[in-house]
């Protein structure tokens, strides 16, 4: 017969395993398109589907309308790139770390390198560890610049990079992208006036002279939730 107490140890290494399994990431994508999420990371493991390559690297394929729940490993650290418009233009990083800390997630949403309509945030819906909301990342990101631009004083500066914003013959952006080589002008107007909720700016120099984008940036930081089950979803 086990003792009361190797029971209590059997009991309590089974509700720790439990715990383990439990570790899962979940995406709606409710757009009508499909999208490959190139999965990275630096710890734990993620399962990717078989011949699924996004990017050069290994995925998982949402078709549009569709869901799609992984479990990771609990102690998975690493990011999660959408690739949009037929897989060929880099969309929102998101960024998921149960590691740090046992039955918490650190996250964050990461535009520098691309945007796209999409959020990240705990399956629960419930507010972070500090009690702000949990939501990070944008449903639209051209509404959201839109709201900004009649208040904003230098249009003409920014549509100078077309690449980046494009205006329609009703005066409202009809286009707005980002990549790695977009200038600060336009770093500032998704980080400042748009007040994206994400990392636009990399925000990884901080300092005495540091510009506005990069401070709000710098601050904007992680944030953590008291949860194992996150939520993607693509609009
Ligand atoms: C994920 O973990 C849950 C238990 O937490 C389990 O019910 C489910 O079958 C697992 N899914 C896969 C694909 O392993
Ligand atoms: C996807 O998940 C959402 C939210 O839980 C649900 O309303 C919807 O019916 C699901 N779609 C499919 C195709 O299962
Ligand atoms: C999306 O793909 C189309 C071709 O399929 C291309 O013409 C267009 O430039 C792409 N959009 C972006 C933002 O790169
Ligand atoms: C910040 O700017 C001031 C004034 O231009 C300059 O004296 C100082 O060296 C700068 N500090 C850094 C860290 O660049």
């Amino acid at each position: 017969m086990p003792s009361a107490n190797r029971l209590n140890t059997a009991l309590a290494l089974l509700a720790a395993a439990s715990t383990i399994s439990a570790t899962s990431i979940t995406f709606h994508n409710t757009s009508p398109s499909p999208i490959c999420y190139k999965v990275e990371f630096t710890s734990g493991t993620l399962p990717t589907q078989n011949g699924v390559t996004c990017d050069s690297s290994p995925g998982l394929m949402v078709q549009g309308g569709q869901n799609l729940t992984v479990n990771s490993s609990a102690d998975y650290n690493g990011a999660i790139t959408a690739m949009v418009n037929n897989s060929n233009v880099k969309g929102g990083r998101y960024e998921i770390n149960f590691a740090a800390q046992e039955g918490n997630c650190w996250y964050d949403v990461d535009f520098h390198l691309g945007l796209s309509d999409g959020t990240l945030g705990p399956s629960s819906h419930q507010p972070l560890v500090n009690g702000n909301p949990s939501l990070a990342g944008e449903q639209d990101c051209l509404a959201k610049a839109n709201a900004a631009w009649p208040s904003t004083t230098n249009q003409a500066a920014l549509l100078a990079y077309p690449d980046y914003l494009k205006q329609g013959t009703d005066g409202k952006l009809d286009f707005v992208y980002m990549d790695s080589n977009a200038p600060q002008v336009v770093i500032d107007f998704f980080q400042l006036q748009a007040d994206f909720t994400a990392y636009v700016d990399a925000g990884s120099q901080a300092g005495e002279n540091s510009s506005a984008a990069v401070v709000k940036a710098a601050n904007f930081m992680s944030w953590v939730v008291q949860a194992v089950n996150m939520e993607i979803v693509a609009f």
